[in-house]
């Protein structure tokens, strides 16, 4: 039987997750990745050059799961002067596997918020000392607070330490640390935050290295989240070289990950990479093994992420009836 379309706006799903189901469905994910049970192919690019502009299109299939998407966001810079309009644009349309039939058709940004911050999560978990108990967060815009929800979930944070070039962003990810009881403050430079922390969020869109080898110190894990393109770098290419670094995927993130620029210039190598986060995830290969190691996790996102976590927002969807629903299109 045909079944209905739902259509979920950004404000039918805001709030509508718990970031420690989506933690527990992105370590699955992960895991299915590292047993060769997901089809997920390389992300596919629209340009339009003329109106400053990208496409990306990231489809992701996970049989044992029986869930598949595909997402789209495009990355339209021009955006908020010329149009009033966000730079990114996300959509995610969800496949019945069964049928083939579009279930739902959603907006995308929580779902990436989301995801973003458990892949960052999950990573921790895996490779962060068990004994780090300061969080250090630079870049504390969209991303921030998603990250903070993530790694206060995998480990045991008693510390928040926060900045970012606009203070009060800064400051509104301390006050929601305050709110979930942690000790937080915001700093005036990123070499505070990186002396001072155990485990690091790299967050911003910056084009050059911003956090230096020579502040970052034996035994901390970082999570490099916002070098999504190629040309882009937040920490220096030293530091790779004297840590375990573990990529989401090699080809994404050799190509537009923290990696790409030490990786073009031919300071580092696949040689360099310890392991894909989803080979830990399956227990192909053991974590964190060495309590001084440094461990860089850089992560460029995958389609399958955008999956898991946008099925489990459309079953809330489903179960609380958010958002509408139209007949198929097809018929
Ligand atoms: N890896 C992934 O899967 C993934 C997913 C989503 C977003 N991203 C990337 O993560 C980055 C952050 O995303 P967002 O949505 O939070 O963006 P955003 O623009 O909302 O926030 C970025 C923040 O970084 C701050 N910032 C910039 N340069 C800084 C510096 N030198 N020091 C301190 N703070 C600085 C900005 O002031 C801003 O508040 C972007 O580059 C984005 O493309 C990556």
């Amino acid at each position: 039987m045909a079944r209905k379309l739902r259509i979920l706006r950004a404000s039918d799903l805001d709030g509508t997750l718990d970031m420690k189901d989506v933690l527990a469905l992105m370590e699955q994910a992960f895991a299915e990745r590292g047993l060769g049970r997901t089809e997920m192919p390389a992300k596919s690019y629209l340009h339009f050059p003329t109106h400053q502009g990208v496409l990306l299109i990231m489809p992701g299939n996970l049989p044992q799961m029986d869930e598949a998407a595909v997402k789209l966001i495009s990355v339209h810079t021009r955006n908020p002067v010329e149009y009033n309009l966000p730079t990114l644009i996300a959509t995610i349309v969800l496949i019945s596997p069964d049928t083939g039939e579009p279930l739902c058709i959603m907006d995308g940004t929580y779902v990436t918020g989301m995801r973003t911050g458990a892949v960052s999560g999950v990573a921790t978990k895996l490779l962060a000392r068990k004994d780090s108990r300061v969080l250090g967060i630079v870049g504390a815009g969209f991303q921030g607070p998603f990250q903070l929800d993530a790694v206060r979930h995998s480990m045991i944070v008693e510390t928040v330490l926060v900045t970012d070039l606009i203070s009060e962003r800064a400051e509104k990810v301390v006050g929601t640390a305050r709110g979930y009881g942690l000790k937080a403050r915001a700093c005036e430079t990123v070499e505070e935050v990186v002396r001072g922390c155990d485990v690091l969020v790299t967050a911003t869109p910056s084009d050059r290295p911003i956090v230096r080898d020579e502040w970052v110190h034996d035994g901390m894990h970082i999570n490099c989240v916002g070098t999504y393109a190629k040309g882009k770098q937040e920490i220096e290419a030293g530091i790779l070289k004297r840590a375990v670094v573990v990529v989401d995927d090699w080809e994404q993130a050799s190509h537009a990950g923290e990696i790409n620029v030490p990786v073009s210039c031919g300071e580092f190598d696949r040689s360099g990479v310890y392991a894909e986060l989803p080979e830990i995830a399956a227990g192909l290969k053991p974590g964190r093994t060495n309590e001084n190691a440094i461990t860089v996790f850089d992560t460029t996102g995958l389609a399958i992420q955008d999956v898991v976590t946008a099925w489990k927002a459309f079953q809330v969807a489903e179960q609380n009836n958010l958002g509408s629903v139209i007949d198929p299109l097809y018929l």
